[in-house]
């Protein structure tokens, strides 16, 4: 509730809200079976860790990965980018480094112009420290990427393209399978920013054919503080670790230290145990929906939500304007309205919306916006709650004329 009025909570692009059996199954270990992993001989140090290595476990088969090991945890989607750039990062500097890891100058790595910072950011950095070339396949003005650009885009020195499957700010579900066999063609890496993705749709890293994966709990039922990055296992073990420190080791003297296998190199340090305890609750609650139930809804609602937008006056959509390759996440601009001004007049009337750039500037800038207010919906969002919303916009036009 928001004073007395029933929440519309209609952002969960940024973070979904948690069902019972997420909250409750991290109270229960937090209760029952709290202790570090895999230094105690103790008994809750052993039900700790079967918890921890069995949500390892349970992920890796929500996303088809062939072995739990190929399964790392990370903070977050972020995090889980950054290990990946800087293993590129670090490989460019050591001449015995795997060659798929070494980039310079002549190099080449790709993202796409619909990316969250997240998946930028760093690899505009990494250009930057190694001397390589990044660049872009662009957005056509349907919000759709531009796939006739690929060939040009990703050449023979392309070393890594790393993109989005669902856009956080235009909803846009990316062709992956035109970016993988052109990958495949030139010899480069593929990574895909699942963050927007593995919460709505059925994702079979397999299948997708991809390399490298990164999502976040929070976003998909889960808890925040907890991420996962998918790597192909022969790819993990030539990858350098990202935190040094306890738990990564394999022998350690004065002198120096040699490494565990993966997944336990690139987990420096105590992980998040109740973390992994409440994603791997909230893997089983989708699983339990189903996943292509799960996407089925999502498109219906995104349809009803597309079709209701459009009666409102003044307001543009800025992104795919059918449901079709889109998820429910849609952004628009109301004439005259600052998205702010928008944001808070939803509140008012207990709807929950995000407004801004979205951490994906370079989106607003290819569509001549500085902000939008975007409505993103999941399992637990109703037609009756995208009326609300399209009346709350009613109440914003009167408000400001
Ligand atoms: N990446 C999240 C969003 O798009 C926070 O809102």
């Amino acid at each position: 509730m928001i004073g007395d009025r029933q929440l519309a909570y209609l952002d969960s692009a940024a973070t979904s809200q948690k069902p019972v059996q997420v909250v409750e199954a991290m109270r229960r270990f937090t209760e029952h079976s709290n202790a570090n992993i895999s230094r105690s001989v103790h008994t809750l140090g052993a039900e700790a860790t079967e918890a921890y290595e069995g949500a390892r476990a349970r992920i890796a088969a929500f996303i088809g990965a062939p072995s739990a090991d190929e399964v790392v945890f990370t903070k977050n989607s972020t995090e889980a980018i950054n290990l990946l750039a800087y293993a590129f990062q670090n490989g460019s500097l050591d001449p015995s480094a795997d060659p798929r890891f070494r980039l310079g100058p002549g190099d080449e790595i790709v993202v796409t112009e619909m990316e969250h910072h997240a998946n930028l950011v760093p690899w505009q950095q990494l250009a930057q420290r190694t001397g390589a070339t990044l660049k872009w396949i662009g957005i056509t003005d349907a919000g759709r990427l531009d796939v006739d650009s690929i060939p040009e885009v990703i050449t023979e020195r392309c070393k890594i393209i790393s993109f989005v499957h669902v856009a956080n700010l235009l909803g846009t579900v990316n062709p992956t399978s035109q970016i993988t066999a052109r990958a495949r063609e030139v010899g480069a890496l593929v990574g895909l920013d699942a963050s927007q993705s593995v919460p709505h749709l059925p994702v079979d890293v397999t299948e997708l054919g991809v390399d490298f994966i990164a999502f976040t709990g929070h976003k998909m039922l889960g808890p925040t503080g907890i991420g996962v990055l998918w790597a192909k296992a022969d790819l993990l073990e030539a990858m350098p670790p990202f935190l040094t420190g306890g738990s990564m080791i394999k022998t350690v003297t004065m002198e120096g230290t040699t490494f565990a296998a993966a997944p336990a190199k690139f987990e420096a340090g105590t992980p998040p145990i109740a973390e992994a305890v409440g994603l791997a609750a909230a893997v089983d609650y989708l699983d339990q929906l189903g996943m292509e139930n799960v996407r089925a809804h999502e498109k219906e609602l995104a349809g009803y939500m597309l079709e209701r937008l459009e009666t409102v006056d003044g307001l543009t959509v800025v992104g795919p304007r059918v449901p079709i390759g889109r998820s429910a996440t849609v952004s628009f601009t109301l004439e005259g309205v600052h998205p702010h001004d928008v944001g808070q007049v939803l509140d008012a009337e207990a709807v929950a919306v995000r407004v801004g750039h979205h951490c994906a500037k370079p989106t607003c800038v290819r569509f001549g916006v500085t902000a939008t207010t975007r409505a993103s919906a999941y399992v637990y969002n109703t037609h009756e709650e995208i009326d609300r919303l399209v009346a709350a916009l009613g109440q914003v036009r009167k408000v400001f004329g």
